[in-house]
């Protein structure tokens, strides 16, 4: 194992100081940055710069369910570096994006149309969101990315309130659907809470139909903690917005490509929207990618004027980057040879025996999921948000285990290749870290 002493020798003298870390506290972690260090990624696992192998429960951050270091994507990456490394994004194509594009059509809910590609999640929401125009509705605790057009219709308050003065006007937002009298400890869909989207109605009596462009949710709010739709809410929601001529869009940046146990989450809630964004699990975050699929009237509506002219102002050097075309054809093979959708649905009724059986565990307030997601709620040490939580991340690494925690909200995502005992042994350690941080 000399290449693997020298991979830990190498990371012991890093110098942490240059780098600013995103969504870090960075001057906590550069106290102790090996035991966060990682230095390697294999199957479901990662290794750190202290030789600590830590079970990847969240999937990278939710992108790399297919397992690290995945033979076929790892070689259809290094053929295409060889092969075309990169081709002008505008005026110019190449094969493999036009045939992912197609791909991506074929998996997506039938009457999608067209797919327009960016780097990122983020990208592919700004993407949608120029496309749809204002004026726009988002929903409170909604994580559209950290774009300005993103953080607008995004519901979380940190990341919006540093940027206020720049937040994009005229957009509201609908109420999270999140109610801890009424669902606490609901095992996938919550039974409360379809009503909520008729609160789409009254924006549209305060502001006119004619002046509402959009309206943008995640179908499973992921990043504000797996929010899970209450049963008949999203179904409402697009009855009310075909009622007035508004667009639905789902933020899937999360939920694409099998979290749910179906392709996108329209299909596991029997939904379509007019436009999906996506990123992550489409190249199992080996490569950056993002994009939106759009419903052929949409991409229609941009297609008039002389045949010579841009019909929509905006993309990005990488859109439809060929390395990440590569990896994104590579990723969706595997997905369909390994049977990732039905694996993910297989394992869903073993995550929701395991995460529920914490209830009742120290400052455990709810536990909420859905397809391969999960999320146990702490009760904040009082005066100090996010201590319990951190708490349990910190117990968490020492048990083996890299958790996700926002706030005092554990999130759990794991691969899609994980096996049964790695699950229960998730939450058998979680419970250990729990018992711990009291
Ligand atoms: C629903 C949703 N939209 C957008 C984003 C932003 O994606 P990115 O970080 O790739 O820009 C995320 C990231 O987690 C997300 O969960």
């Amino acid at each position: 194992m000399k290449n693997e002493s020298t991979v830990l020798q190498r990371a012991s003298t890093i110098k942490t100081e240059a780098y600013w870390m995103p969504f870090t506290h960075n001057r906590y972690f550069k106290k102790n940055p090996l035991s966060r260090t990682l230095v390697r990624a294999e199957g479901a696992y990662y290794t750190t710069a202290e030789g600590k192998r830590l079970f990847d429960c969240l999937s990278g951050l939710w992108c790399c369910p297919l397992g690290h270091a995945h033979p076929k994507i790892a070689e259809a990456v290094a053929k295409q570096v060889r092969e075309l490394d990169y081709s002008p994004a505008f005026q110019m194509g190449h094969p493999k994006i036009f045939s992912l594009a197609e791909r991506i059509v074929g998996l997506a809910p039938a009457g999608m149309g067209h797919v327009f590609f960016g780097n990122s999640g983020s990208e592919a929401v700004d993407t949608a969101l120029k496309i749809a125009r204002t004026r726009l509705i988002g929903r409170e605790r909604g994580y559209h990315g950290v774009g300005i057009g993103g953080i607008s219709v995004g519901g979380i308050a940190p990341n919006r309130k540093m940027f206020a003065p720049l937040l994009v006007q005229g957009v509201d937002h609908l109420p999270h659907t999140h109610s801890a009298a009424e669902m606490a400890f609901s095992r996938g869909q919550p039974k409360w809470g379809a009503h909520l989207a008729e609160e789409l109605e009254r924006l549209v009596a305060l502001h006119d139909a004619s002046t509402i462009a959009a309206v943008i949710v995640e179908p499973m709010q992921g990043s504000g903690g797996v929010i899970v739709p209450p049963a008949g809410y999203l179904e409402r929601l697009r009855q009310i917005c075909d009622r007035h001529g508004i667009l639905l869009v789902f933020d899937e940046v999360i939920t694409g490509f099998g979290r749910l146990g179906e392709p996108f989450g329209a299909q596991r809630f029997g939904v379509t929207p007019d436009m999906i964004a996506f990123a992550k699990i489409v190249t199992n975050g080996v490569i950056p990618m993002g994009g939106v699929i759009v419903k052929p009237a949409i991409y229609d509506a941009f297609m008039t004027g002389p045949e010579t002219s841009v019909e929509l102002f905006h993309g990005y050097t990488y859109s439809g980057h060929p390395v990440a075309a590569a990896a994104a054809h590579a990723a969706l093979d595997a997905i369909a040879e390994e049977g990732s959708f039905k694996r993910a649905r297989e394992l869903e009724p073993v995550l929701e025996r395991a995460v529920h059986s914490l209830k009742g565990e120290p400052g455990v307030v709810d536990i909420r999921n859905i397809g391969l997601a999960a999320a146990v709620e702490l009760e904040p040490i009082q005066g100090k948000p996010g201590a319990r939580a951190l708490k349990v991340f910190e117990r968490g690494m020492e048990e083996g285990m890299l958790y996700r925690f926002t706030g005092d909200t554990i999130a759990m995502a794991p691969p899609f290749i994980s096996t049964e005992p790695e699950i229960e042994a998730m939450i058998e350690k979680l419970r250990v870290a729990l018992r711990a941080a009291r």
